[in-house]
């Protein structure tokens, strides 16, 4: 059985995680996963997540099953941060969550849910986008194609090419959108062109599908949400994945949900039915902990402000880091323009850097960032960054 099998390549980003920490270098630096750390170099276990688990501790109750759809005040609060509390999708029963480990876990029962239902439809994702998407959904058994969106002169967004695109896909084509802070580029399209894309889609008949692992990274947790409640006002069809890993740090809990919205509450019951299926034949429900930790938050008025307190810290420290970088890039390679970095969003850069040039930061400098070029801002503070400009300025 075993004989013939090759040895898989590396995951693209979560392999840079397993060469960074076989490293011995003890200056080594890790651009490479999208994780937020603090000033210290040290992933945050957040105040308001702290205080949820010291809560949870005094009535610790036993882990039974939870239901297959996951917490249902976990699945409320998912819908009432994602949708709007006031969200008509909301109102009239026409939005169903469940619960799912974290954001690729949604994406996962979204695939999986899409392919039993519309097994012919072709999935579109941008170029480039996150290194799992495309195979994610070639594994749930789905021909996916790019659809243009980073335009490398201008450093921005290929609108035209994009919108010419979705003009041309086949109705009942998956869209996959980045809600917000676009991973890996960060350039993130702004509301008008948000209108356009949400008008062709609509007319038609393209199936949207949100991924939204980076709320409140961007301009707030209200901002980023914006581009979900305008595709759920447009009336669905609509699927949208969203994680807490990053939001509430909490990346080994694997907290994400998927939310779907249909046309009715019937409809939307019919829906939740059959995606229950998908849950149960993956791994049969989701757990408790992570969840629960989420929902306390959520649902209790000083845990939530002090979250999103928290939330705003982490992106107005990754926005200083971004000037940073610029500022001392300029200092140490005047001939380089990287005023980009700083209108790009979330804890990404896309940076420009080639392969090669990667490829040295990794072996001379012990500096580790995806091959594309993509750094994550996240994961600079004031001890490394210092020595991070010196190895990008000596490589470019
Ligand atoms: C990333 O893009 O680095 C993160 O979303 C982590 C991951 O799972 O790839």
């Amino acid at each position: 059985l075993f004989g013939a099998i090759e040895m898989a390549p590396r995951d693209p980003i979560l392999g840079i995680t397993e060469a960074y920490n076989a490293d011995k270098n003890p200056n080594k630096t890790n651009l490479g996963v999208g994780v937020y750390y603090d000033d210290n170099g040290k992933v945050p276990l957040l105040e308001c997540v702290k205080k949820a688990e010291a809560q949870l501790m005094e009535k610790l109750a036993p882990r039974t099953y939870l239901p297959i759809e996951g917490l249902a005040a976990y699945d409320k609060a998912v819908q009432e941060l994602v949708f709007g509390a006031d969200s008509a999708v909301i109102a009239e029963k026409r939005a169903v969550t469940a619960q799912a480990i974290g954001g690729t876990g949604a994406l996962k029962l979204g695939a999986d849910f899409l392919k039993r239902f519309s097994p012919n439809s072709e999935v579109w994702i941008s170029d480039p986008s996150w290194e799992n998407h495309r195979a994610l959904f070639e594994s749930a058994g789905f021909k996916v194609n790019n659809y243009p969106y980073y335009d490398a002169a201008t450093r921005g967004v290929n609108f035209a090419g994009m919108l010419e695109a979705l003009k041309t896909m086949a109705a009942g084509s998956i869209v996959l959108l980045h809600a917000c802070c676009h991973n890996p580029t960060g350039a993130d399209l702004t509301e008008d062109q948000w209108t356009q894309v949400i008008e062709v889609i609509t007319q038609r008949g393209l199936v949207p599908f949100l991924d939204m692992a980076y709320q409140g990274f961007g301009d707030g947790i209200d901002a980023d949400g914006k581009v979900v409640r305008r595709f759920a006002d447009a009336g669905g069809p609509l699927f949208v994945s969203n994680s807490f890993s990053k939001s509430f740090s909490l990346y080994g809990e694997r907290v994400g949900a998927l939310s779907i919205v249909a046309a009715s509450g019937e409809e939307a019951a019919r829906v939740l039915s059959q995606l229950k299926r998908v849950v149960r034949t993956n791994y049969s429900n989701p757990p408790t902990h992570g969840g629960q930790v989420v929902a306390t938050v959520l649902a209790t008025p000083e845990l939530r402000k002090l979250w999103e307190e928290e939330l705003a810290a982490m992106r107005v420290r990754i926005k200083e880091m971004r000037k940073e970088l610029v500022e001392k890039l300029k200092a140490k390679a005047p001939g380089q323009n990287f005023d980009f970095v700083i209108q790009q969003r979330g804890m990404f850069s896309y940076s420009g850097l080639t392969k090669e040039q990667v490829h040295r930061l990794r072996d001379e400098f012990s500096i580790y960032a995806v091959d594309t070029g993509r750094i994550c801002v996240a994961a600079l503070n004031s001890r490394n960054i210092d020595a991070v400009v010196d190895a990008i300025a000596k490589v470019l």
